[in-house]
C-alpha cells in the first residue's frame, strides 16, 4: 500500500474514466432507501456502475447477480490484496474506510495457496464448535442480557441485545473465560473499533483488541482447551503466533458486525411486517422465515470492499482498468431483476443469495451455520421472554447506520410488559 502520507495533491489524482457520471454511495437516500438508489444505478448504468466512496474516491459497484458471481469466482482477474489499488496515491491517512480496506497481514487479504492455508485452518477450527453447546451458550447470554432490561418494559434492542450477543458468543467460542474482565473489555474495545462514537479512539481500541487476543493466544498455548484458539494453535498447518492473532481478530470482527445486524434486521422485519406480527409468539417457522428473508432483501453485508482488478478487463460492458477497485454489491445483486423477473425476491429454503459472498473468499464454512445458530437462539430467547414486544416508535422513524458496508439500524426501540429476571448469571 502506498504510504498515505506521500499522497499526491488532489489535482494529480488518478481519474476514473467514468468519474463524471459516478454516484456517491453515501447520503440520506443511500442510508434510508438503498434499494431505490440501486434501482436508479441499474437503470442508468446496467450491472456495473461508477460510484464514489467516502472522500469522492472512485470505484465500481457490481450490482448484477451474475457479475458478482463472476468477480468472486475469478480470483486471477479480481483479487483480494488491496495493495493493487491504483487510487492509493489519492487516499488520505485519515480516510474513514482505511481500517478495513488498507492491507493487513490477515486471512482477509491473502491470496492463492496462502489463503487456502489460512482459511483451511479457520474452517477446521470453527468446524470443531459444537453447535448444540453454542446454542446453550447463546441462550444463557441472551437470558442474562434480557435480565438487565426485562423489568423496565422498554429497551433499545440494538444496543442492549443484538449488538453484544454475537460478540459475547464469538469471544467465548474463541476460549475467553466466561465472566472474565478481559471478555467485557474486549467486547467494548471491538465495539469502539468497529462502530466508534465521536469521542472514541478506534485506533487505540483496535490496538487493545490485538493485545488481548495475543494474551489469549499465549494463555491457550500454555493451557489448551476445547476452543477455536487452541484448535488453531494445534493445527498441523503450523500458523505463526502473529498469523493466529490476526486471523482471530478477523473471526471475531467478521462474526460480530454481520450477525448483530442480521439479528437486528430480522427483529425489525418481525416487528413491522404483519405477516410476522400474527405469529410473533415465537413460532420457529416465522423466525427462520424472517432470517432467510433478511438475507435476500435486507442483507447486513450490503456491500463489501472488495476486489482489485489484476489487469485491464471487461465487466458488464465496462472497461475495468488494472488496479481499479470493485465493491461487491450483495444487496443489489440479491434483488437483481434479471434473476427475479416476476418481482418476488427470495424464497424460503432458497439459499442462493450472495449475503455470505461466493468463491474462494466467501464466509468460510461453517461460519454461516454458526451465525445462524447465534441469530436464531437470540431471537427465540427474546420472543419467549418478552412475547408482547412491540416497536416503541413508528416504523418510519427507524434510522439506518450510514455505513457503506453494513445495513443495520442505529437503534431498535421497543416496549413490552415488564418481565421477571431469569437470574442465571453474567453474560460474559
Ligand atoms: C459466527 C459468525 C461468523 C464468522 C466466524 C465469520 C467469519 C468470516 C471470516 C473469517 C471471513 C473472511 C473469509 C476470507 O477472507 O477468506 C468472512 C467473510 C465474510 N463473511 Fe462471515 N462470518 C460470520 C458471520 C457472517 C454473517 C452473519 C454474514 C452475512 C449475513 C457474513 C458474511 C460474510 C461476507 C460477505 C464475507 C466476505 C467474503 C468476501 O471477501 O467475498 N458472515 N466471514
Amino acid at each position: 500500500m502506498t504510504d498515505p502520507k506521500t499522497a499526491e495533491p488532489a489535482a494529480a489524482r488518478p481519474q476514473c474514466p467514468a468519474r463524471s457520471e459516478a454516484t456517491r454511495l453515501s447520503g440520506l437516500e443511500y442510508r434510508q432507501s438503498p434499494a431505490e438508489l440501486y434501482r436508479g444505478l441499474r437503470r442508468r448504468h446496467g450491472p456495473v456502475a461508477p460510484i464514489l466512496l467516502d472522500g469522492d474516491v472512485p470505484a465500481w459497484l457490481v450490482l448484477g447477480y451474475r457479475e458478482v458471481r463472476h468477480v468472486t469466482s475469478h480470483d486471477e482477474l479480481f483479487a483480494r490484496d488491496s495493495r493493487r489499488w491504483n487510487a492509493w496515491p489519492a487516499i488520505p491517512a485519515d480516510w474513514p474506510l482505511l481500517p478495513f480496506v488498507g492491507h493487513q497481514p490477515s486471512v482477509l487479504f491473502t491470496e492463492g495457496a496462502e489463503h487456502q492455508r489460512r482459511a483451511g485452518v479457520l474452517s477446521d477450527a470453527l468446524g470443531g464448535v459444537d453447535q448444540f453447546e453454542l446454542r446453550t451458550t447463546c441462550r444463557r447470554i441472551a437470558d442474562t442480557l434480557i435480565d438487565v432490561f426485562a423489568g423496565r418494559g422498554a429497551a433499545d434492542l440494538k444496543a442492549a441485545f443484538a449488538h453484544p450477543l454475537p460478540m459475547l458468543a464469538a469471544v467465548q467460542m474463541c476460549g475467553m473465560p466466561p465472566g472474565g474482565a478481559d471478555t467485557a473489555g474486549l467486547a467494548e474495545d471491538l465495539r469502539i473499533s468497529l462502530d466508534a462514537a465521536e469521542d472514541d479512539d478506534p485506533v487505540a481500541a483496535f490496538g487493545r483488541v490485538r493485545e488481548r487476543i495475543q494474551t489469549l493466544v499465549r494463555a491457550k498455548r500454555a493451557a489448551p482447551g476445547a476452543d477455536v484458539t487452541s484448535r488453531m494453535l494445534g493445527h498441523p498447518a503450523g500458523l505463526a503466533e502473529e498469523e493466529i492473532v490476526q486471523d482471530l481478530v478477523s473471526v471475531i470482527a467478521a462474526a460480530q458486525q454481520p450477525t448483530a445486524n442480521w439479528i437486528g434486521n430480522a427483529l425489525r422485519l418481525m416487528l413491522t411486517d404483519d405477516r410476522f406480527a400474527l405469529d410473533l409468539t415465537g413460532g420457529r417457522l416465522s423466525i427462520d422465515q424472517a432470517l432467510t428473508e433478511v438475507l435476500w432483501l435486507d442483507t447486513p453485508t450490503q456491500n463489501f470492499i472488495g476486489r482489485w482488478a489484476v489487469r485491464d478487463t471487461q465487466l458488464g460492458g465496462r472497461l475495468i482498468r488494472e488496479g481499479d477497485c470493485l465493491v461487491l454489491g450483495f444487496a443489489a445483486a440479491n434483488t437483481d431483476p434479471r434473476i427475479w423477473p416476476q418481482g418476488h425476491v427470495g424464497a424460503a429454503g432458497n439459499s442462493a443469495h450472495l449475503s455470505f459472498s461466493h468463491g474462494e473468499h466467501r464466509c468460510p464454512y461453517p461460519a454461516p451455520q454458526l451465525a445462524e445458530v447465534i441469530a436464531r437462539s437470540a431471537i427465540e430467547a427474546l420472543l419467549e421472554r418478552l412475547p408482547d414486544v412491540v416497536l416503541a416508535v413508528g416504523p418510519g422513524e427507524l434510522r439506518w447506520r450510514p455505513s457503506v458496508w453494513m445495513r443495520g439500524l442505529t437503534a431498535l426501540p421497543v416496549r413490552f410488559t415488564p418481565a421477571p429476571s431469569a437470574r442465571i448469571g453474567s453474560p460474559g
